[in-house]
């Protein structure tokens, strides 16, 4: 049955939402204060680069199942309205609800009796409790629907999720029924709960990511002083099903816009609760310390000591984003290197395909040709693990570096195929290696 849905809030994860609500056949409303961007959108322009995602909003307007808007009043017909506010953290690191505050009063004011109200977008637990308050309405039933949306597959992921999760409270009243049959195309498992489980639901997914990967962070620092290999270890692991292959790969650390943010939420959480969560602390301290691993691997490469100076020592950076894929430079661990690197007296270029410019005075050259940041380097330093950088001339690379070194962080490169062209592979969790394949 088609719906009509309102989306409040036109960032990352509205507009995935609604143009895939779109796509699956229903009416979408989408609501975004900010003017110059409903204008943008409804002319087919989408500045968020994900795949699919452009297509489907043309698909939306040209057929008409999709409008933007900023008139709030335009959602007064929903049968459904999903919140996708930010919630960035505060000062302290807990989620600043600022903005859904103020926006759900007036949606209270406007909507019609039935129309549910969803949360989608992160929020803390007890969000979706508090909602019939903050709508001043007792004739509105509301739900927590939180997305797990990675950038880069955004479209995919909310077309084909690996489970949705619906929460009412009670658990799988009439609106948590009408939430989850919007996604029965999907025809993936559904969980009926109350709102703070599936609320919590997310968080805890996203901290478990964290922990599983400074785990595998800190497994390969050990792998490197007891002489075995990350990669078989943990390729060994990732075949027991209990445990799986996914986020078993060392690298720089973790971040992006959402990890690091709801594992400090989470914490948050859980230190308001009185629950110590030692090992999600860990995790979080493990991942600050990488970046210092990092740091003395660079060292040590370039001028054979962990604790060498890097005064005026050209280095070369492939990749800035986050992970590949995305030019997001939000919490980037690459990003953070780079700046502790530069701290550290280092001379930066940097080349990451989908990155132009970091804004802000940044100390880290950018350039279009990735055959400029191995001008002079006395080191190439792999940050984000982007395919292409694999498909590199690498002899041309060593024939204008200054010392064939690269510090793999991603143990992304071939380290024979590296060798053979002259360079010294130094990965993670990994031994060095220099002498050429046969
Ligand atoms: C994440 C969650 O996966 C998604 O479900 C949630 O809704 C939003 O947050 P995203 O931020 O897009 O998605 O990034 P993700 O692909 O999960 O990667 C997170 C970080 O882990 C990146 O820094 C990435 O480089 C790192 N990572 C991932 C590794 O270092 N090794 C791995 O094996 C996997």
């Amino acid at each position: 049955m088609a719906e009509h849905i309102g989306i409040v809030g036109a960032g990352y994860v509205g507009l995935t939402s609604a143009a895939c609500f779109a796509r699956l056949g229903h009416r979408v409303t989408c609501v975004d204060s900010e003017k110059s961007k409903v204008d943008e959108l409804g002319r087919g322009v989408v500045s968020i680069a994900e795949p699919g995602l452009a297509e489907l909003v043309a698909q939306g307007l040209g057929d008409g199942t999709l409008t933007f808007t900023t008139a709030q009043a335009e959602l007064h017909g929903a049968d459904l309205v999903f919140l996708c506010l930010p919630t960035p953290p505060a000062e302290d690191g807990r989620p600043d609800l600022g903005v859904l505050e103020r926006v759900v009063p007036q949606l209270g004011r406007l909507l019609r009796p039935g129309c549910v109200v969803v949360t989608k977008s992160t929020v803390p637990v007890g969000t979706a409790a508090r909602l019939p308050g903050l709508l001043g309405r007792t004739d509105l039933p509301v739900a927590a629907n939180p997305e797990f949306l990675r950038e880069g597959h955004a479209v995919d992921d909310f077309l084909h999720p690996d489970r949705v999760v619906v929460g009412t409270d009670p658990p799988g009243a009439a609106a948590a029924e009408r939430v989850a049959r919007l996604y029965e195309p999907a025809g993936a498992p559904v969980v009926l709960t109350d709102t703070a489980s599936a609320e919590l639901a997310k968080y805890a997914s996203n901290a478990f990511l964290a922990v599983k990967l400074s785990y595998v962070n800190v497994l390969a620092e050990l792998c490197e002083r007891s002489g075995a290999d990350v990669r078989e270890v943990a390729r060994t692991m990732g075949l027991d099903a209990r445990i799986g292959p996914e986020f078993l790969a060392p690298g720089p650390g973790w971040g992006g816009s959402c990890l690091p943010k709801d594992t400090s939420a989470l914490l948050h959480a859980a230190d308001s609760a009185g629950v110590d969560f030692g090992i999600l602390r860990d995790a979080v301290r493990v991942n600050a310390r990488q970046r210092a691993r990092v740091v003395r691997a660079v060292r040590q490469a370039v001028t054979g000591s962990p604790a060498g100076s890097l005064a005026g020592a050209r280095v070369g950076l492939l990749g800035l984003a986050f992970k590949a894929g995305t030019g997001d430079l939000r919490d980037s661990p690459a990003l953070a290197v780079a700046e502790d690197l530069a701290r550290a007296g280092a001379e930066l270029t940097a080349h990451d395909p989908a990155v132009g410019r970091v804004p802000g005075a940044s100390a880290v050259q950018v350039v279009d040709d990735p055959y400029l940041v191995a001008k002079d380097a006395a080191a190439l330093v792999v940050l984000t693990e982007w395919p292409e950088f694999r498909d590199l001339d690498w002899p041309r690379l060593a024939a204008s570096v200054a010392r064939p070194v690269v510090v793999d962080t991603r143990n992304l490169l071939d380290p024979g195929a590296l060798a053979e062209a002259g360079f010294t592979h130094v990965g993670v969790g990994t031994r060095p290696h220099t002498t050429p394949s046969e």
